[in-house]
């Protein structure tokens, strides 16, 4: 299945990325290209790292939940 249609990147290609030894999302983007054009890949890249233990192994982990909110606040000129 194609995760990043920019860059025609399936999740087959990021498990192989991820056995070869890239168990950080920047190391993912910087192989593959993955999530440097649009964007909207991401998540989906994150959540196949999760599924192949790249988390874990980074961090001890073993499931994260992206779906954090997140809050900006406007800075407002005095
Ligand atoms: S879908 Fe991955 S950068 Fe656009």
């Amino acid at each position: 299945m194609i995760v990043c249609v920019c860059k025609s990147v399936s999740d087959r290609k990021i498990r192989a990325a991820i056995a070869e030894g890239a168990d950080t999302f920047d190391e993912l983007q910087f192989e593959l290209g993955v999530a440097t054009c649009c964007g909207k890949c991401e998540e989906s890249v994150r959540d196949v790292m999760a599924q192949s233990g790249a988390c874990q192994s980074q961090c001890g982990v073993e499931h994260h939940v992206h779906a954090m909110p997140v809050t900006f606040y406007e800075r407002k000129a005095a």
